[in-house]
């Protein structure tokens, strides 16, 4: 690192001076330690995974003699959640009534979609909310599949890719928004190309295309919505399990338990 951003670091040449050479060592790694954080990486989101297990090496795992508590079982901090939980009380607890997802659903209803369109837009950023960002269309599509028709997992799964790809044809440029948020020379990853290549001969195609259509970026913060708004389509187009989302034994239950208990130790 810069010699005199180091020196102002440790408070002078002086104070340089008198450190014996171990004392110089810590300090240098602690002024870069500062200068990662005050640098672009440091100011990019992190995501769950990376705040929760440090993207910087600077969390200790620690060993099982250190003492340090390890969380297990219901977590003080979070809403409890009832035995059996709904996807009503997922929305209260964990998901939150988020503002994204119930604009993309209004809009969805006010063009007149399907009922289960507007339930795959209420649903189709789930995991960004409430499980992981990275990869959140194959992740929210797997926590929904076992519960919604097959064409709305589908339709979750597939607005990752075809978000990146305009169809000006169905009245989908390609979103504004993006060009701020990843800059103007981003290219997604081979995978999604392919994906979205895939999604485009479907037959449902439109419907996952819908989903990138009413996912809104800018929405007016005038309008409120209420998630008691599609109780009625959450009603027809959901299957709540007998046994409660998360203790179904359903090929996503254990991801649902995850954000019942998202600190568990293990
Ligand atoms: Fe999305
Ligand atoms: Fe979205």
């Amino acid at each position: 690192m810069d010699r005199r951003k180091f020196l102002t670091f440790v408070g002078g040449a002086g104070a340089l001076a008198a450190m014996n050479a171990n004392q110089k060592a810590d300090a240098l790694e602690q002024a870069m330690g500062q200068e990662l954080e005050e640098n672009q990486l440091g100011r990019l989101r992190k995501s769950a995974i990376c705040r929760a297990y440090g993207a910087d090496d600077s969390w200790d795992r620690g060993t099982a003699n250190n003492a340090k508590y390890l969380h297990m079982g219901e977590d003080p901090r979070l809403p409890k959640m009832s035995e059996k939980p709904t996807l009503l009380e997922f929305f209260d607890k964990r998901i939150g009534h988020s503002s994204h997802l119930l604009q993309s659903a209004r809009l969805a209803k006010l063009n007149g979609l399907p009922e289960k369109i507007v339930l795959a837009c209420l649903l189709h950023d789930i995991s960004v909310i409430a499980y992981i960002a990275g990869d959140h269309g194959y992740y929210g599509a797997a926590l929904v599949a076992p519960y919604v028709d097959e064409e709305v997992s589908w339709a979750i799964k597939y607005h990752q890719s075809l978000r990146f790809i305009p169809d000006e044809d169905v009245g989908y440029p390609y979103p504004e928004a993006y060009i701020r948020y990843f800059g103007e020379d981003y290219k997604p990853e081979p995978y999604i190309y392919k994906d979205a290549e895939y999604a485009r001969n479907h037959k449902w195609y439109m419907t996952a295309r819908q989903i990138c259509i009413n996912d809104v970026y800018s929405f007016d913060p005038n309008v409120t919505v209420k998630l008691e708004d599609f109780h009625d389509i959450i009603g027809r187009n959901w299957r709540d399990p007998e046994e409660g989302l998360g203790f179904d034994g359903s090929p996503s239950a254990h991801m649902w338990r995850t954000m019942i208990y998202p600190n568990n130790s293990l």
